[in-house]
């Protein structure tokens, strides 16, 4: 008895010195119950200079499908490098790549791995200027949390996305990626986003950090070219571009990503003032900027780098942490440490703001993501009803003469165009892991839509461009035929997205001269256009009845569409963009400055406005605006004033509205744009019903202004708040 108590206290007390041993050697990084600081510190300490580089730099990983970007794929990946761009949806080969990171590595530092899920991952929703039509952030944050769940569940942590770069000239094709030509609209849906993308907690398991792109002024290229010159004014950078990236920071971006573009003379990728003074220093941002794709090597043809090594020393001093392939840092920042040229000190912060995402993400503790099966991941029915959902209130009709739309009554339907039966082109630039064969057509959308109701027939007329019109013949004899003639054109998806500039936003004459022709019949036409981008609609505005911009609506977008000519949903889509009258016009958008003669400088030839302005968007129903409703007329510029409006649904269909609260201030010590979009408020209005919407105003916020460094002011003076046509003076008092 007594030797057994003995051997008892002897293995107790064995245990006890493991114990502790263990917990010694446990480090500190490792220890999920300290906090993501000590942790990094403690990394950070043990950490060689190479084991640093290793981690500010990013290769890709599986087979690149992006046709824009094809660098020799890195063979010979280090096991200690930072992250890799996933090209594969399937966890199996990142699981693999991640065990050598934990195991083969002396700190066992795990990848994090990026991709750019812009408009869903698998379930593939409408392109982001689309989605800014549907003015409904709740839904858009519901998408990007769609795409967050499918893509961190396939091996992806972190998505570049979204890009809130304001983009006022359609001829660029990365117009399509963001929001529009709005900085409040940019920075909106951009926080809708990133809240969706984020969730509250970046470590649960459907979650991925964001990354806020192009920082900065990309959407300034110059004639609409892609990768070009921009030239921006202090001014212009503050007033236009930055409002967007500043909301994004505040919002909790984990990351963003620097521009190719050079900004007046120093590019966006060695911007010592945008990335460090302002992004880390002045917002406090503590995660890291990575570089766009070769944005660091291309450096040199931009003219501000004899070589490599000098563009890494430019870019990682100007505060870009990680290298998107450009092999720059990999090869160069160990070398400029030595010399002195980048110091230690950097490098740390540099590194530690990368392993503070990974550990937010819960990489350490949570390194592998499990193999799940795809048909628990992908195209779920929540999803898929998201999906479509966004689509139906993205759509724009943008014009219905005498009530053409919907189709009711109705037993024979011609439905031709190049568009009708192509699942691709809706897809758009930018689809991810979307795949065709997961979307429905304009005509299998319509086909279910009318079964029972009206009898389909089909031509495609022509193809998207060329000259070849041995096909109208038989588009001809469908539509003698029919009640109504439904014409789907549009770009095919190349034509938009990165490196797809066009030099004129029409669509190929070919369409246009297809349209022509069944116009001749004297039947009702209506056109269902599908693009990346505004488009030039002068000449089609004249040959159609209708109007529907259905822009690229993703995989479930037809249905709506297709519900929406039937009448069975009341379309409520508004435009994020201005339409021009032609390409001539461009760059035309709604919150231009004053000019000196307001009536004079108009064009001779051609409208000086444009076809369809910014906000712009029909319904089925009838909307009457009452007068607007101010709290107060005077107040000091501390106090908060509130405006109403009463909106009635007269027609007979309920419809969802959404008013814009535009102000302006006409006096101000610097010059401002005629109107600046403010707020925006959707609600649904049953026939008959009438509904208040307000707009809560906070002066300084929403009446002041900034200037050139970047400071909010608010002067005395008068202001204006409008909507629609309606506008009240309002006086602010010092
Ligand atoms: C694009 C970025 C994109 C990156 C990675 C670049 O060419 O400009 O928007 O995130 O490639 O694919």
């Amino acid at each position: 008895m007594r030797n057994r108590k003995i051997i008892l206290g002897l293995l107790l007390a064995v245990s006890c010195i493991l114990g502790a041993q263990n917990k010694k050697s446990m480090p500190i990084y490792k220890d999920a119950k300290r906090s993501v600081e000590e942790r990094v510190n403690d990394l950070v300490s043990q950490m060689t200079v190479e084991e640093k580089v290793l981690q500010l730099n990013q290769y890709t990983l599986g087979r690149n499908d992006n046709a824009n970007n094809m660098a020799d794929p890195v063979n010979d990946i280090p096991p200690g490098i930072g992250s890799l761009i996933y090209f594969s949806s399937n966890p199996e080969l990142r699981n693999r790549v991640q065990k050598r990171a934990m195991k083969e590595t002396r700190l066992g530092i795990p990848v994090i791995f990026g991709y750019d899920v812009i408009h869903g991952y698998r379930t593939v929703y409408p392109i982001s200027l689309a989605q800014a039509c549907s003015w409904n952030t709740d839904l858009v944050e519901k998408a990007c949390a769609v795409a967050a769940q499918e893509a961190r569940m396939s091996g992806v942590d972190w998505t570049f996305s979204p890009m809130i770069d304001v983009a006022r000239d359609p001829r660029w094709g990365r117009v399509a990626e963001g929001y529009g030509e709005d900085p409040y609209t940019n920075a909106v849906f951009g926080v809708a986003s990133v809240k969706g993308y984020q969730g509250n907690d970046l470590s649960n398991p459907q979650n991925v950090a964001a990354c806020l792109k192009h920082y900065i002024g990309y959407g300034a290229s110059e004639a609409g070219r892609d990768y070009v010159y921009t030239e921006i004014s202090q001014q212009t950078l503050w007033d236009t571009y930055m409002h967007p990236y500043e909301e994004g920071v505040k919002a909790g971006a984990a990351t963003l990503m620097s521009s190719f573009n050079d900004i007046s003379g120093t590019p966006g990728s060695a911007n010592h003032y945008t990335l460090t003074e302002i992004l880390k220093e002045r917002w406090g941002h503590d995660g890291f900027v990575v570089s766009d794709w070769g944005s660091i090597e291309q450096l040199r043809p931009q003219g501000v780098a004899k070589d490599k090594k000098e563009a890494a020393l430019k870019a990682f001093n100007a505060g870009v942490e990680m290298d998107m392939m450009n092999r720059s840092y990999d090869n160069h920042l160990a070398e400029l440490v030595k010399e002195g040229k980048v110091s230690e000190e950097k490098l740390n912060d540099a590194v530690k703001r990368v392993l503070r995402i990974k550990f937010r993400l819960g990489l350490f503790d949570k390194p592998y993501t499990p193999n799940g099966a795809e048909k628990d991941r992908f195209l779920l029915p929540k999803s898929l009803e998201i999906a479509e959902k966004l689509a139906e209130e993205s759509i724009v009709l943008l014009k219905n003469d005498n009530k053409t739309l919907p189709l009711t009554n109705i037993s024979k339907i011609a439905v031709v165009g190049p568009m009708a039966k192509s699942k691709w082109h809706l897809l758009g630039s930018w689809r991810a892991q979307g795949q065709s064969d997961d979307a429905i057509s304009l005509f299998e959308g319509l086909e279910n839509e009318f079964k029972n109701k009206a009898q389909l027939s089909y031509a495609s007329g022509c193809d998207f461009e060329g000259d070849d019109k041995s096909g109208f013949e038989e588009a001809k004899s469908i539509a003698k035929n029919a009640d109504a003639i439904i014409l789907c054109l549009g770009e095919k998806a190349q034509w938009s997205g990165e490196n797809a500039s066009r030099s004129t936003i029409t669509l190929p004459q070919i369409q246009e001269e297809l349209v022509a022709e069944l116009k001749k019949l004297g039947k009702p036409v209506i056109l269902l256009l599908s693009s990346g981008r505004p488009l030039e609609l002068n000449r089609l505005d004249k040959l159609s009845n209708a109007m529907l911009q259905i822009w690229q609506p993703g995989i479930a977008g037809a249905n709506p569409i297709a519900g929406i000519v039937s009448g069975r949903i009341n379309p409520s889509g508004k435009l994020s963009i201005t339409f021009p009258y032609s390409t001539g016009q461009i760059p035309i958008y709604y919150n231009h400055r004053q000019s000196a003669r307001p009536h004079q400088g108009k064009y001779q030839d051609i409208p000086s406005t444009p076809l369809y302005e910014f906000a712009h968007g029909l319904s089925y129903t009838s909307y009457e605006y009452g007068e607007l409703q101010p709290s107060a007329l005077k107040i000091k510029k501390g106090n908060k004033l509130s405006v109403s409006i009463a909106v009635t649904n007269t027609g007979n269909m309920d419809g969802l509205e959404t008013v814009h609260w535009f102000i302006s201030d006409p006096v101000s010590t610097i010059s401002r744009p005629v109107k600046e979009l403010k707020h925006f408020e959707k609600q649904m209005i049953e026939k008959g019903q009438t509904k208040t919407f307000t707009f809560n105003i906070d002066p300084i916020r929403d009446l002041g202004f900034v200037n050139g460094k970047g400071e909010k002011f608010l002067e005395a003076g008068e202001y204006y708040i409008i909507v629609k046509d309606k506008k009240i003076k309002v006086e602010v008092q010092d």
